[in-house]
């Protein structure tokens, strides 16, 4: 951040001071965004666009509310890919505006000259192709391949694609939105629905403040069903049933979050499922979480990442990560949360069998690491937010949480998390605010915890703890058994859940040959099954053991589904297995893929668009 001028900094304390109890917080400095938020602040965003499926893309206007702390200093905002048309005053004056040097991957600043009395400004844009945040589907590309389909992503730097404002998530805004499209399209947004007004545009509102990257907007031919009075599913016509069902328990997870973690605070809680391309399980949009239909099981087998999302509406919507180096108070706290929810609503041994699964895929993906990745408070200097994802923010931070707990016993652990969510509501904080009230509000387990070396150092402490759960040992045994030379009819596998099942596979022997596929494959259906995650680990060892029955499962698999997280180990296994065969595989299927995942599997594939 530049310095103040000596009189700019005393206006600055006065004006904190003039209003008691409203000091504007200042601002943790955010190395990816170039907005200047302790100068000047944007506060509100007032959107108005109409959605061009033809052109694919979005053209009008967002109005931005200022508070000027630095009477001088012009409005930065962050623009990636947009093309900007016109900046003017509330008065209709054009301002003068200039658009910065374009740093990978951030997009460019875009710098505004502010009149003295100017408290908003208005800019004209549209969106282009090569936005990342907007995902244009073809009709094909949809379940009922009617009608065309748009949502956007905006986590983690990918809003500023999309509207140009103070891309960081320190600047929380509260918006509204006022959205054209097509007749026949239903646009819903990660906001309070308003209704259509009188000229066919979507209206919607938001009153509580949120950082930028959880405003999402989707449109596309869409159903509603209501689970409860304030809960509800959005799909596709011919998804909604399978949907209504799968999603059945949205009530009782709510009411056991709030139990555990305080009063759910946004009013709704309503789910989409997207098409199949969406490139993640699931995104917290506030007010209506954006899911990929591929956990739809038929058997809800696969809701934790309903537990998951539904989280962080305390973890992540409501409490924030100041900075993108913070990342694992959102989704540690947030892994943490869903499996407390899972406890609650399934018992002990699903949530300790979900954890179990979770310390596996931590420790084989941390050997593959740097140093700098494995550290919770990420050190992201000269790397994108994305760089630092992995299953350490998630699965680490919530074992930092679960030793925490353990130390200081369930209920004051359980008193001192609602306590966080209530004290920090509706702000972002630092890795170093939450060491803050930890020390402050359980000082006995602050001084026994080496927090340094949780928070600030590679590796698992030892110390982290691991559960065990009769279940998963009972799978390692039949796993031995089928070693020893058991044929898999007579394995001891009845009644197994997913999670057992995913177990099993994980555990068999790199030596599997393509025989040995074929007769477990015989046995238990696994290329036919409709469970995605059994699937997905399926058809990677049918790669890795060349068991070719799985192909046309395969290659429909990569056709439909978009999901990042099954993607990668798919084209990694192919591309170390058969290069030539993963290049092609994903040549025909690139353009399907969300810019999420293509930025991903780009370079794993080694073929670029
Ligand atoms: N907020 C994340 C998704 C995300 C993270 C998007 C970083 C962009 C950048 C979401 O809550 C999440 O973690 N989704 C997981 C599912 C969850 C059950 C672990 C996913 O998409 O796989
Ligand atoms: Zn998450």
């Amino acid at each position: 951040m530049r310095s103040l001028p000596v009189w700019s900094a005393l206006l600055l304390a006065l004006a904190c001071r003039s209003v008691p109890g409203s000091a504007p917080r200042t601002i943790v400095h955010d190395i990816h965004s170039f907005s200047e938020p302790n100068r000047v602040r944007v506060t509100h965003a007032s959107l108005d666009l109409t959605l061009d499926f033809g052109a694919r893309e979005a053209h009008g206007t967002v109005e931005l509310a200022l508070e000027r702390h630095d009477p001088m200093a012009p409005l930065v905002v962050d623009v990636h890919d947009l093309a900007i048309e016109a900046v003017t005053a509330k008065s209709g004056t054009s301002l003068v505006w200039d658009l910065g040097d374009e740093v990978d991957r951030l997009g460019q600043p875009l710098t505004i000259q502010l009149g003295s009395r100017d408290r908003s400004v208005r800019i004209r844009y549209r969106t282009t192709a090569r936005g990342e945040a907007m995902q244009w589907l073809a009709p094909e590309q949809t379940a009922d391949g009617k009608q065309p389909y748009l949502f956007t992503q905006g986590q983690s730097i990918l809003t500023r694609s999309w509207i140009p404002l103070q891309d960081s998530p320190g600047v929380r805004i509260t918006y509204d939105a006022r959205v054209r499209c097509p007749d026949g399209l239903t646009a819903v947004m990660s906001a309070e629905r308003l209704g259509k007004d009188s000229l066919g545009a979507w209206r919607f509102r938001l009153d509580h403040p949120i950082p930028p990257y959880l405003i999402a907007l989707a449109c596309g031919r869409l159903e509603f069903r209501a689970l409860s009075r304030r809960c509800g599913v959005w799909s596709e016509p011919s998804v909604i049933a399978r949907a209504e069902a799968e999603l059945a328990d949205t009530e009782r997870m709510v009411q056991a979050a709030e139990k555990l973690f305080g009063p759910y605070r946004w009013g709704r809680y309503d789910l989409i499922v997207l098409p199949p391309s969406f490139p993640f399980g699931g995104m917290e949009n506030p007010t209506l979480t954006f899911a990929t239909p591929t956990i739809l099981a038929g058997d809800k087998s696969l809701v934790a990442l309903v537990a998951h999302e539904l989280a962080h509406s305390w973890s992540g919507n409501l409490v924030t990560n100041a900075t993108w180096s913070d990342f694992w108070l959102n989704e540690g706290f947030t892994t943490y949360c869903e499996n407390r929810i899972m406890e609650t609503l399934y018992g002990r041994d699903r949530a300790a069998t979900e954890r179990v699964l979770e310390i596996g895929e931590l420790e084989e993906e941390m050997a593959t690491l740097e140093p700098w990745q494995q550290i919770l408070r990420t050190p992201l200097e000269g790397h994108h937010p994305d760089d630092g994802f992995s299953n350490v923010p998630y699965t680490k931070g919530a074992l930092f949480l679960s030793r925490l707990e353990e130390l200081a016993g369930r209920e004051r652990w359980g008193a001192f998390l609602r306590g966080y969510f209530d004290t920090h509501a509706f702000q972002s904080i630092t890795t170093q605010d939450f060491l803050d009230d930890l020390a402050r509000e359980l000082p006995d387990v602050y001084a026994v915890v080496d927090v340094a070396l949780w928070t600030a150092q590679p590796g698992l402490p030892a110390d982290a703890p691991r559960p065990r759960t009769e279940a998963l040992t009972a799978v390692d045994e039949q796993v031995a058994a089928w070693t020893d030379g058991i044929p898999p009819r007579e394995l001891s596998t009845r009644g197994w859940s997913t999670q057992q099942w995913l177990r099993f596979l994980r555990g068999l022997p790199q030596s599997t040959t393509a025989e040995q596929m074929a007769v477990l494959d015989e046995a238990f259906g696994f290329t036919r099954s409709g469970n995605s995650e059994i699937l997905c680990q399926w058809l990677e060892l049918a790669i890795r053991h060349g068991y070719g029955v799985a192909d046309s499962s395969l290659e429909r698999f990569l056709h439909d589904v978009g999901r990042r997280k099954f993607l990668r180990p798919l084209y990694t296994a192919l591309a170390q297995v058969n290069p030539e065969r993963a290049k092609a595989l994903y040549r025909q299927n690139r353009t399907r893929y969300h810019s999420v995942a293509t930025s991903t599997l780009d370079g794993i594939v080694g073929v670029k668009g």
